[in-house]
């Protein structure tokens, strides 16, 4: 039988998602979404699609949360994206009260599926997702790595003019300003990134990666990135349903990993068909631990803002 994918949040990244999920013949997918009318246009559209991508399966839009039912992954997108004049203290309470329910609905409806959060404040939103199903460790986890790796990987392939697929890159900790790219584990080639530019082009870009998020809303001026994003959400579902043991930055939670213990963090992880398969422990620098660990404090206050409960 097909596998099936529910997204919740049928906005710009969980149609994104579902567009990229239907084009590569995936899984069947539902979006789910408040607005009326939303995740069913977008969902008729997208399979309408199908056919010229030579694909078949099943698109559907649905306003009901109970539509998770029997998923074998759930990617959670629903949620605002930070607007002027919202604080993060706003955002946090305004997403939570969305993925609440909805984590709800998967545990009632889904209690067997693989979840991959999206919404921000990803590495909390993640926590309260894990909390709230009671799901193990292994069946949530969250989506920052693989994009803020990716923005690395994409500015340092136009620097030096070769293939992103080559340049293959490691961004840890908490997606936000703290979290922690490292040029150590940076190569092109399997050239080690340090060996073709010199360090301070290098922490430029790391910068440039640290901001990549800022930049877009700064062009696009009503929203957020998308495209990235949903792409990145799709690469971890396609790591789970197809068993591809993805070595990959995910946020996960930690229990004992790199000396924290209840928080979720960007951390590498073997995603596989069953989720997190392994969190993978590197020996950091001392610098390098540092900085994972102030972004993991970061991640701690906010949740403790929230009262989850760990
Ligand atoms: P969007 O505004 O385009 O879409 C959000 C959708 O959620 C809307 O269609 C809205 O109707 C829906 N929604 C709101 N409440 C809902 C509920 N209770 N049940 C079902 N649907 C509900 O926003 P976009 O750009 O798709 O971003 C979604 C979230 O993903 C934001 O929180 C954003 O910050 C986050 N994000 C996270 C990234 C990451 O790296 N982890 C990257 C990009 C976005
Ligand atoms: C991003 O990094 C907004 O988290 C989102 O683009």
């Amino acid at each position: 039988m097909k596998n099936r994918v529910a997204v919740i949040g049928a906005g710009n990244v969980g149609a994104s998602a579902a567009l990229y999920i239907a084009e590569r013949g995936l899984a069947d997918v539902t979006l789910i979404d408040i607005v009326e009318g939303l995740p069913q246009g977008k969902a008729l559209d997208i399979l309408q699609a199908t056919p010229l991508w030579h694909r078949g399966g099943r698109v559907e839009g649905s306003n009901d949360l109970g539509a998770v039912a029997g998923a074998d992954v759930v990617v959670m997108t629903a949620g605002f994206p930070r607007k002027p004049g919202m604080s993060r203290t706003d955002l946090l309470k305004a997403n939570a009260d969305i993925v609440r329910p909805a984590a709800e609905a998967v545990k009632r409806g889904a209690p067997g599926a693989y979840v991959v959060v999206v919404t921000n404040p990803l590495d909390v939103m993640a926590h309260l997702f894990w909390k709230v199903t009671g799901f193990p460790r292994a069946r949530v986890a969250g989506m920052a790595g693989i994009l803020d790796s990716a923005r690395f990987r994409a500015f340092l392939a136009a620097e030096l003019g070769v293939s992103g697929t080559d340049v293959q890159a490691m961004v840890l900790g908490g997606h936000g300003d703290s979290m922690v790219p490292l040029p150590r584990y940076t190569t092109v080639g399997g050239i080690p990134i340090t060996e073709l530019l010199p360090q301070g082009r290098i922490a430029e870009i790391a910068q440039r990666t640290r901001d990549g998020g800022a930049e877009i809303v700064k062009l696009l001026k009503t929203g957020s990135a998308y495209y990235a994003p949903a792409m990145s959400a799709v690469e971890m579902v396609e790591a789970i349903l197809t068993d591809q043991k993805r070595l990959v930055p995910c946020s996960a939670l930690l229990q004992g990993e790199y000396g924290m213990k209840d928080l979720f963090l960007g951390v590498p992880v073997i995603l596989g068909a069953r989720g997190v398969e392994k969190i993978v422990e590197l020996e950091l620098s001392g610098d390098e631990l540092a900085a994972l660990r102030a972004s993991g404090k970061q991640v701690i206050d906010s949740i403790a803002e929230l009262a989850v409960g760990v």
